[in-house]
């Protein structure tokens, strides 16, 4: 790794582009335009390891975008914990759901210019294994802690000799008099206010952004639940190299994943933007309870350590860039709810197809960059749309707060009990594999079809006309949790 000073840019020069913020996006899209030819600036306000307890399980698919922009040996030395798919729990009772099969699925494009020296396969480091990543018949999703996996990508970035990195916060998105961003105004301890200028300025500030608003005023998320989080060490697993989601008809949804040999991360549901005060007797009273068994005393040890987190769940569709010099990627276009984890696996998509899409263009030719980025809007959409709406539809059937959803979610779990198609393809959704949201449009109507006949045969002959108006009620929710969103995600 390259030790250069952080503070020393050059601020007389024009940048071909300026990346804002090295999270998970960030240092991708820097280091896959500087493999394109791009002079890079990338800013960063804290480059040392972040603590936090999002981006830890990355989809099949997001392991796919990364192999596409060959970066994917970002995912070794961090004692990384493979991820072979899920086990969903409702009521005691459990199904599993395994990742795809690779050969129903196209094989992975490699980006002229980035995918080069093997970087677009996996090493062999203690645990993860090549032969098990490149050879097995199913595709694999992996864990970390995300400050790990973030270093790594910030190291590859580092290595790029076109690449320039500083440390500062931006403060400003500089425009000029005909209102197109020109770059950025950035915040530099012990040098001052500086304002650096390139043709481009990439805007990755993720989760809370300050600039995400230069698209539109009224592109702001809204927030409707929270994480709360908890870190459990040597904890037994029901289902090994499996991501765990536990639903019932009396909790919120909990999910489970190992992030590495000896941690495993819990996070609980709470319906609501604003967590309990007494965090501890909530978990107590509300969760613990509906823990598999088998994680019962590594739970218990997180909950008298006292050491829980609260994340909000935000959710805001993407938006065309249509602003000249702008590009808004990442957490700061576009969010949905991390219950299905897809959030690095829709950004690190994005930035594969930008890349392809703008990568070879002058970006002094900033009308040119502008049409093609209106396209990408287009062309990614189907990608993104399936994974969001999933996740918001997913998440109103696994919170189920009134009978009708509880009736879906019910038939969501015995949906996926058949098995066969019923399984493989809701997973390659949830993979991120299956862009299509017609397809997922007709599953999900298929899941209410199934969970309106399930409480027909519940109710049998003397509760039918009763089983009729419920089955008009569950209808109409499932219409009402997943139409809006399909729409609103399809229309932005
Ligand atoms: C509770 C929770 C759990 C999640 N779990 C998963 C999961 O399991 N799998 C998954 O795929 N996704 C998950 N996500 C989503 C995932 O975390 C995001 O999609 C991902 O982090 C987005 O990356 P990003 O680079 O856009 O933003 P971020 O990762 O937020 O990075 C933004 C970066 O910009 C920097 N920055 C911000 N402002 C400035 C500024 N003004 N100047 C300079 N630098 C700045 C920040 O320091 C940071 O480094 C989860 C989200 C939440 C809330
Ligand atoms: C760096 O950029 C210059 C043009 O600005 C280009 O000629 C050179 O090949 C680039 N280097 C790499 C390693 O991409
Ligand atoms: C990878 O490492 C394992 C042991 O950790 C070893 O058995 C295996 O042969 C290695 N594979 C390759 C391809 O190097
Ligand atoms: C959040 O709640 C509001 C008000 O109840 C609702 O209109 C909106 O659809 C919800 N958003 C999500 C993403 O669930």
């Amino acid at each position: 790794m390259t030790v250069d000073n952080l503070t020393t840019a050059d601020e007389k020069i024009v940048y071909d582009a300026i990346v804002i913020g090295a999270g998970v996006i960030g240092p991708c899209v820097a280091t896959g335009l500087a493999r394109k030819g791009k002079k890079v600036l990338i800013i960063e306000k804290e480059w040392s390891m972040p603590d936090r307890i999002v981006g830890e399980l990355m989809q099949p698919g997001g392991v796919r975008a990364l192999r596409s922009l060959g970066m994917v040996q970002a995912i070794n030395n961090i004692d990384a914990y493979p991820a072979t798919g899920y086990t969903v729990f409702y009521n005691g009772e459990h199904v599993d759901i395994p990742y795809p099969y690779k050969a129903d699925l196209k094989p992975i494009e490699k980006i002229s210019g980035l995918v080069k020296g093997g970087n677009d396969k996996v090493l062999n480091d203690s645990t993860i294994k090549i032969k098990d990543f490149e050879d097995d018949e199913r595709e694999r999703g992996v864990a970390f802690v995300h400050g790990k996996f973030l270093m790594n990508l910030r190291n590859i970035v580092a290595q790029e000799p076109n690449v320039t990195r500083v440390q500062g916060t931006c403060i400003e998105v500089l425009k000029d008099n005909k209102n197109e961003v020109v770059g950025t105004k950035v915040d530099i301890e012990g040098r001052g206010k500086i304002d650096f200028h390139a043709h481009l300025t990439f805007v990755c500030d993720g989760i809370f952004s300050r600039f995400r608003k230069e698209l539109s005023p009224t592109h702001v998320p809204t927030v409707n639940s929270s994480f709360v989080g908890l870190a459990l060490y040597h904890a037994n697993m029901p289902v090994q190299n499996h991501g765990h989601v536990i639903l019932g008809t009396n909790h919120m949804p909990i999910i489970a994943y190992q992030i590495s040999p000896e941690e495993t991360r819990v996070l609980c549901a709470y319906n609501s933007a604003k967590v309990p005060k007494d965090l501890k007797s909530w978990l107590a009273k509300d969760v613990q309870p509906y823990m598999p068994k088998s994680l019962g005393p590594s739970f218990d040890k997180a909950l008298e350590s006292g050491k829980y987190r609260a994340m909000p769940n935000s959710y805001l569709p993407a938006k065309s860039n249509d602003v000249i010099g702008l590009c808004v990627i990442g957490d700061a276009l576009n969010m949905r709810h991390p219950l299905t984890g897809g959030g690095m696996t829709v950004g690190l998509h994005d930035v594969a197809q930008m890349i392809k899409k703008i990568g070879d263009l002058d970006f002094a030719d900033r009308p040119t960059v502008l049409d093609e980025l209106l396209d990408f809007h287009y062309e990614k959409k189907n990608y993104d749309v399936v994974i969001n709406v999933l996740s918001i539809a997913l998440y109103s059937l696994f919170a189920a707060d009134n009978q009708y959803l509880r009736a879906l979610q019910k038939g969501c779990f015995q949906y996926f009990q058949r098995g066969g198609d019923c399984v493989n393809t809701p997973v390659q959704f949830l993979a991120g594999v299956l862009p299509s949201p017609f397809k997922l449009t007709k599953v999900f109507f298929s899941v209410a079809l199934y969970s309106i006949l399930i409480n027909f045969q519940e109710k049998g002959i003397s509760g039918l006309p009763m089983a009729l108006f419920e089955a008009i009620m569950i209808w109409v929710t499932a219409v009402k949790v997943f139409t809006p969103f399909l729409f609103k995600e399809l229309s932005s």
